[in-house]
């Protein structure tokens, strides 16, 4: 079955506040022409594996462009539970994200106003379909009993430490066949214990040089793995399990502290699982 994912287009995208540690220094510095064609990259090359579907961006609202906060969908009741952003500069965003989806046919749940989720950046499905719950530098602790609430299968919670690696989706990467890429030192080491408890020898650790260069914020279609960079390892052990590696360079989304994940947003929630 083909994916279905919502991208934003890049015309209102710039690094203007710093809210992470990748957008210190990078104020001012983005390149429109550079973010419009490595956008298109990224964009040309989903459409040839998925339905991508698109929104608009908004000069107000820069980081707009990383569609995967705009919530989590439940794609079977056709139904979104929106992000309620932490930081002001993103909280606009909630009214576009609900009007996007309303005008789409799908129904928006909100979480009560004073708890921060930032969507499928903190939340992701794994092939089984358990659901692994960020917390700690955007997303609130009690999200992941939250969201319990609307889903029937397991939900876990992963403590991040690491401000670099802020969202889950950063630093953390469930694979179609039921693997999942992680990045270890982004992680409590109660969490860790859980991830290596839960996966086992389907856990594959990245380097801190992977986690660096966006390996883990990859976008699975099939047995393609469309990503930022991949080191010369990884690309081997990857394609050594049958998947293609596309590399898209994404640097001017970088300086923003997003790449080629937080730049779609699946709305099938998680990727078909393939054997
Ligand atoms: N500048 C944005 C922020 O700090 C980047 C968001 C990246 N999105 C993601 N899903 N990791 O919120």
């Amino acid at each position: 079955m083909q994916e279905t994912i919502v991208m934003c287009t890049p015309e209102g995208f710039a690094v203007n506040y710093e809210i992470n540690p990748w957008m210190q220094h990078h104020v001012g510095d983005v390149s429109s022409e550079l973010a419009n064609c490595q956008w298109r990259g990224l964009f040309d090359k989903l459409s040839l594996l998925a339905d991508v579907k698109l929104m608009h961006g908004d000069v107000a609202w820069p980081d707009l462009v990383f569609t995967a906060n705009a919530g989590l969908p439940l794609a079977r009741e056709k139904k979104i539970i929106l992000s309620n952003f932490k930081h002001p500069q993103r909280q606009g965003e909630k009214a576009i994200n609900r009007d996007w989806f309303e005008a789409a046919g799908w129904t928006c749940i909100s979480l009560p106003d004073d708890v921060f989720f930032e969507g499928a950046g903190d939340a992701l499905f794994d092939a089984a379909g358990r659901l692994w719950v960020g917390n700690g530098l955007r997303s609130d602790a009690i999200i992941a009993t939250l969201l319990a609430a609307y889903i029937a299968t397991p939900v876990h919670r992963l403590d991040l430490i690491d401000p670099r690696f802020y969202h889950l989706d950063t630093c953390f990467c469930p694979l179609p066949d039921g693997r999942a890429l992680y990045l270890p030192s982004a992680f409590s080491e109660s969490s860790r214990e859980l991830l290596t408890r839960s996966f086992g020898d389907k856990l594959i650790s990245l380097t801190i040089e992977e986690g660096q260069q966006f390996c883990a914020n990859a976008v699975c279609a099939g047995r393609v793995i469309i990503l930022n960079k991949a080191t010369p390892r990884l690309q081997q052990l990857l394609e050594g399990l049958g998947f293609s590696i596309i590399e898209t360079p994404l640097t001017e989304f970088m300086k923003s502290g997003g790449s080629a994940k937080c730049l779609t947003l699946n709305l099938a929630g998680w990727a078909n699982r393939i054997d």
